[in-house]
């Protein structure tokens, strides 16, 4: 047989939403019952490196996470397997005399390696980097021709979240219309100089993995929530252009009002699901106070918070100044319990600061 390993690494931060999407209308394709917003993050800090390679020595498909092997039968990752091996083009690098015709992707088996540098699962979005790595990689290594829009809807498919961190900066995801999801995919609103004042703080309060994954828990809420039909109707579709004029103004006090907001009704619509799920907890609540009080002695907000679906933290703070003052309020209210380093930081209970 054939030696050669073709191989191709890339890095995708994660992303986080200041508009939620929580609810599928359609749970095979992923297709949102909303429109969400979301931040790329900076690519050195949350983020997934993943390397796939490809070489006739392989005799199936298999994918490593963090070092340890996981199964790949699931759906999601057959999806994207699939919707990019049959996009894949024609390779060729001749420095190692190496050439794979399209026709061979469909023969040809993988090994996918991933890293998160942040805990897996615990609610920051880790899905989202991870499978937006993985579709962004297969992609390079096929050689396939489509643009960052067409590929958030392979990543889609794999997780909602994931399509968002295809861009950098500020990122729409339009829920679209058709049936097929083919126009539920993520545009780039903003890219990531435009706004780069501003200076993103997660507060890692349990590093911990949800007790609710976001599929068992949308799914829940969809069913039971009478609250989230009017906030899917009603709420977000105002908010998202609420948002956009917030982020071409660069209107901070608009976009701190309209994230906490809105994720403070994301967790209200949690609480409204039967049974409640509970993301966010007291060291949460907390925090949420602290900001709460700060911005309003201010006068004007310094900070804007929002929580995914798990307990910790992510602060944005309008400039480097009210970055530093919050960490030092953070550090102030939560000290440190342990001669931990600062970069990993204990505030609550099991917690880092990042
Ligand atoms: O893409 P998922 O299934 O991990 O869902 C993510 C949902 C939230 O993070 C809570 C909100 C969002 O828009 O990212």
């Amino acid at each position: 047989t054939e030696k050669w390993v073709y191989m191709v690494t890339a890095q995708t931060p994660t992303n986080i939403a200041v508009i939620k999407y929580w609810g599928k209308r359609d749970e095979v394709r992923i297709l949102p019952v909303n429109d969400s917003i979301s931040v790329t993050l900076d690519p050195d800090h949350l983020c997934t490196v993943t390397t796939v390679s490809v070489s006739p020595s392989f005799d199936r498909d298999r994918m490593w996470l963090n070092g340890k092997e996981i199964s790949l039968s699931g759906s999601r990752y057959q999806t994207c397997l699939r919707e990019i091996r049959s996009r894949g083009g024609d390779v060729e690098d001749k420095e190692k005399g190496i050439k794979i015709e399209k026709k061979n992707w469909e023969k040809l088996n993988l090994h996918i390696a991933s890293h998160n540098n942040f805990p897996t699962a615990a609610g920051l979005a880790s899905s989202a980097a991870g499978f937006a790595c993985l579709v962004f990689s297969l992609a390079k290594l096929m050689n396939v021709d489509e643009d960052s829009s067409q590929l958030s809807a392979i990543a889609r498919q794999g997780s909602g979240s994931a399509c968002r961190s295809l861009f950098g900066g500020f990122v729409k995801w339009t829920m679209g219309s058709k049936d097929d999801g083919s126009d539920s995919v993520a545009v780039q609103l903003a890219d990531e100089k435009y706004w780069d004042d501003l200076v993103i703080i997660i507060a890692v309060v349990s590093s911990r993995e949800k007790e609710t994954s976001s599929t068992s828990g949308m799914r829940e809420t969809v069913e039971t929530s009478l609250l989230l039909q009017h906030r899917a109707k009603e709420i977000v579709p105002k908010r998202i252009v609420q948002m956009e004029e917030a982020i071409k103004n660069r209107d901070f006090a608009s976009f701190t009002r309209l994230s906490c907001t809105d994720s403070n009704q994301f967790h209200a619509v949690c609480l409204d699901t039967s049974p409640p799920i509970f993301y966010m907890n007291d060291t949460s609540h907390r925090i949420i106070s602290l900001v709460e009080k700060w911005n309003r002695s201010e006068g004007t907000p310094q900070v804007a918070y929002t929580f995914d679906a798990g307990p910790n933290a992510v602060l944005i703070a309008r400039n480097r100044k009210v970055a530093v003052q919050l960490l030092q309020g953070l550090l102030y209210y939560f000290p440190p319990k342990s001669d931990t380093d600062m970069k990993s930081y204990v505030v609550g209970d099991n917690s880092i600061l990042k």
